[in-house]
């Protein structure tokens, strides 16, 4: 990247971090139950619920419980179920018009990110009925209040039920963009992981490392703050601790909750201290193939962690000591090597490939133009680059 583009970021990316501590975050209340749900519709005088989810989570039975506690309370909702991974402009605008249809006053995101964030988008489209999603894109431009939004993430990987962001596919280019704005905060998160349970191994696995790059990416770029270093930290432990044992046996209800925690503190690590090239590159990857985010993340995430080098060998090195595989006493570097080459043994043992073979070569320049509009200047990454040097990912993606 040239030295004017480089100052231009820095000085956009510190204008924000002064920023920080003046800007309305806020967390969702939490709940540990979809059986609170009830009394939390009550609470603000809904009368009646869109509930945004997929075929699958419907198919599974995974929103009847949630379905028996509204009906015994006599809580009116209707269910929008065709969101598909990488949820599309199409899907928030069907749901916008189920909720319009039957005079909703209530979301409800009922699944993984791809849900939570469908769910989000029809609520900016409801708080900003002249403005389409494109015009959203980036940051801050939505202001205004979102009707009541709860979000029961059934994936532990996004954290999305804590953050400020939804990611959007344009259905007809194939742009995934992120839209960011404090209105999209949810109110209320519900952390029940017996929404969790039927999650199959690979997508535990990918969704899992999904949240372990949003704590990596949070921990290692320059604007971070005590709260976001110590929620990251707290994330990388719990996901240690617990991805491999979950991926081998998810039944355990103990590991399931504390994967659904260790997503939520990453969400509240990423959501203001933002993620970095690997989200960028990945959403490229997502919206022009429809590869699922996590397993993009997870294959993405030791190529950029090795392309940083010796810049992040001392965040690396916290990371390693708080994962449990280095000592404070192991040198900086032997101990940041040592992180990224476990990553590259868990992607192994969960069947995550190096490459993604979708990858067609003359659509490289779009995806790496794609990647850095998202990322420069607002991503606060360690090491800058710009669309020609993001370039070099691709190609290693795509070798065998
Ligand atoms: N808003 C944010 O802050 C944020 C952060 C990271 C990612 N995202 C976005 O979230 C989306 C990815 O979300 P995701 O990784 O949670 O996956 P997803 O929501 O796309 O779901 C992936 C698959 O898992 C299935 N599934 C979900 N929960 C299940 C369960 N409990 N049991 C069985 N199957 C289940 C779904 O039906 C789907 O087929 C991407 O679009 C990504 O860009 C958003
Ligand atoms: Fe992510």
């Amino acid at each position: 990247m040239n030295r004017i583009k480089k100052l231009y970021c820095r000085t956009f990316q510190t204008g924000l971090k002064i920023a920080l501590p003046f800007l309305p975050y806020r967390k969702p209340k939490i709940s540990k139950s979809v059986k609170a749900i009830p009394d939390i519709i009550k609470k603000h005088k809904c009368s009646r619920t869109l509930i945004i989810t997929d075929k699958a989570i419907l198919k599974l039975g995974l929103t009847k419980r949630l379905e028996r506690c509204l009906d015994a309370e006599d809580i009116s909702y209707v269910i929008y179920d065709k969101t598909v991974p990488n949820p599309t402009t199409v899907n928030v605008a069907d749901a916008l018009e189920l909720y319009q249809e039957n005079g909703c006053d209530a979301i409800i995101g009922f699944g993984g990110g791809s849900c939570i964030d469908c769910a989000k988008a029809v609520g900016a489209r409801i708080a900003k009925p002249r403005q389409s999603l494109a015009k959203m894109k980036g940051i801050l431009k939505i202001h205004r209040k979102l009707p009541l939004l709860i979000a029961i993430p059934t994936t532990a990987g996004t954290g999305s039920e804590t953050t400020l962001a939804a990611v959007i596919t344009d259905d007809l280019t194939r742009h995934k963009y992120a839209i960011n704005d404090f209105p999209l905060i949810p109110r209320y998160a519900i952390l029940d992981p017996k929404v969790t349970l039927s999650m199959p191994p690979f997508i535990t696995a990918t969704t899992g490392m999904d949240a372990l790059t949003h704590a990596i990416e949070a921990f290692i770029g320059n604007s971070t703050t005590y709260g976001t270093r110590k929620d990251a930290l707290l994330a990388v432990k719990l996901i240690f601790e617990n991805l491999r044992d979950v991926y081998h046996d998810g039944s355990n209800i103990d590991n399931r909750k504390n994967m659904l925690h260790a997503s939520y503190y990453a969400g509240c690590a990423f959501t203001k201290s933002y993620v970095g090239y690997v989200h960028a590159i990945a959403h490229s990857l997502g919206g022009e193939y429809n590869v699922s985010h996590g397993l993009a993340n997870s294959i993405i995430l030791p190529y950029v962690l090795e392309a940083y080098g010796p810049q992040i060998y001392k965040k690396l090195h916290k990371l390693a000591v708080a994962a449990g595989i280095a000592a404070k006493e192991t040198p900086q570097e032997m101990a940041a090597l040592t992180f990224i080459q476990e990553i590259k043994k868990m992607n192994e043992e969960f069947g995550i490939g190096t490459t993604i073979p979708e990858i067609q070569e003359e659509d490289i320049p779009k995806l790496s133009h794609y990647a850095d509009k998202e990322a420069n200047p607002l991503y606060p990454v360690p090491v800058l680059m710009d669309a020609a040097e993001l370039e070099k990912f691709y190609y290693m993606l795509m070798e065998d």
